[in-house]
């Protein structure tokens, strides 16, 4: 889809959602938004960044949109699905993934958990060397089809976002391969357990540049190589390379692509071409975040210090990242009327505030767009991974509706519910009797 074309796509959106009272300014003052076609189209372009002579599952990454009706889709659209938790794991299965097609990685699996996971079949990564001692008590008490891996900790770096870097020298997640010892012990590892086939690895996520994230893919290949090497068979047949491809916040361009980190892969990391191993990827918020947007009602507007401010429905109850870290994780803003349609007026530097009561509850400061008034609507683009599905339950407000649109050749908009609204205020219900 054209750049311009999705800016289409989200008004068109927006103007039916108001047209049929999915957006209304008395009882829906805040929704979330998934494009539907957006989303087929990405899987399309990961399934074919890839050649086709290989064994790839692509495993969306369920943290980046945990919504079950959203992971279906993903699904239906051909993706497997990677779980970092038990809640993750019910909702994968919720949403019928097979167990073979999910895989499971934590830093802090419980033996329940692990035990579960082998005896559904689910693949696991072990974050270490005691899950993976774990793992020898379960597996002398029963067999499992599961395939089991190590996560490897390749220590190429941070990228630009600290909290997102997770190959970095002292990272609390896998197994530092540049530690003294560790890869002896390691390769041990592999030797005594001709059960462990994979090795897994994920660098990091936004703000990690290809070249970093490849380097470290690349490393843990030339692991995988080392042990099939020093072991004289190929036990281990399959690499988990992660997700992490980061996103372009700034504009509706889609880049980087996918094309073009398997390009970086290639030359980093042509052993995982050779067709000798079978792969895994584990994309998240390259799948989503482009595929989705929020939308919100201004309640109030007002000049302070000389400053516009619009006071709106969205802020750090569906945007916490971007309210807690806006240098991170920068969003546009787009003005609309009351009835979705694209505002056009001069642009004029304004505060975008949220509902939440402490001052830094904003969006964007000094946000340069037209003059919003009381009524209007503004939409937040790029927000389908991490955002509306990752509620901050602050000041009880409630988690807003969340719809899935597709639009027909026509230009028609029809919307499938994906998760209701919360009520206007849920109460706990409480404890003893
Ligand atoms: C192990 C693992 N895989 C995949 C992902 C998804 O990353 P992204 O959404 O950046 O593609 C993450 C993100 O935290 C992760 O920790």
């Amino acid at each position: 889809m054209s750049v311009s074309g999705k800016a289409e796509r989200r008004e068109r959106i927006l103007r039916a959602a108001v047209h049929q009272g999915l957006m209304d300014p008395e009882t829906a003052l805040l929704a979330g938004f998934v494009d539907l076609d957006g989303v087929d189209e990405t899987v399309t372009s990961l399934r074919e960044a890839f050649p086709e002579s290989l064994r790839v599952l692509h495993a969306f990454a369920a943290k980046a949109n945990c919504l079950v009706p959203v992971l279906e889709e993903l699904r239906l659209a051909g993706m497997g699905c990677e779980v970092a938790s038990a809640g993750e794991l019910a909702q994968a299965l919720e949403a019928g993934f097979e167990p073979a097609r999910i895989v499971f990685d934590s830093p802090a699996k419980t033996r329940a958990e692990l035990a579960r996971a082998l005896s559904l079949g689910v693949t696991v990564n072990a974050d270490g060397f005691q899950e993976l001692s774990r793992l020898d008590e379960i597996l002398a008490t029963r067999r499992s089809d599961s395939r089991i891996g190590v996560r490897v900790n390749p220590q190429v770096g941070a990228g630009s976002i600290g909290a997102m870097s997770t190959a970095t020298a002292t990272s609390k997640f896998g197994v530092p391969l540049e530690d003294e010892g560790n890869r002896q012990r390691l390769v041990q590892a592999y030797r005594e357990r001709p059960w462990l086939t994979w090795v897994h690895t994920h660098v990091g996520s936004q703000g990690c540049p290809l070249d970093l994230i490849a380097r470290g893919v690349a490393k843990a290949v030339e692991f995988a190589e080392e042990v099939n090497e020093r072991l004289g068979r190929r036990q281990v047949t399959g690499i988990d390379i992660g997700g992490g491809l980061p996103v372009n916040f700034g504009s509706d361009e889609t880049t980087p692509g996918f094309g073009a980190y398997v390009d970086r892969l290639r030359e980093h990391a042509p052993a995982l071409f050779s067709g000798a191993y079978e792969i895994v990827t584990e994309f998240g918020r390259s799948v989503m975040a482009k595929n989705g947007f929020t939308a919100a009602y201004v309640e109030y507007t007002k000049t302070v210090g000389g400053r516009p401010i619009a006071i709106t429905h969205a802020g750090a109850q569906v945007a916490a990242r971007t309210v807690f870290a806006p240098e991170a994780w920068p969003l546009r803003i787009e003005a609309h009327d009351p009835r979705g349609h694209a505002k056009h007026g001069r642009p004029v530097p304004q505060d975008v505030a949220g509902p939440c009561c402490f001052a830094g509850d904003l969006l964007a400061r000094e946000h340069p767009l037209p003059l919003l008034d009381a009524g209007d609507i503004v939409v937040v683009p790029d927000t389908g991974a991490y955002y509306f599905s990752t509620p901050f339950h602050y000041n009880s407000l409630p988690e807003p509706a969340v719809h899935g649109a597709r639009v027909d050749a026509d230009g028609a908009v029809t919307f499938r519910l994906l998760r209701p609204a919360q009520k206007e205020h849920p109460v706990p219900a409480r404890a003893g009797g």
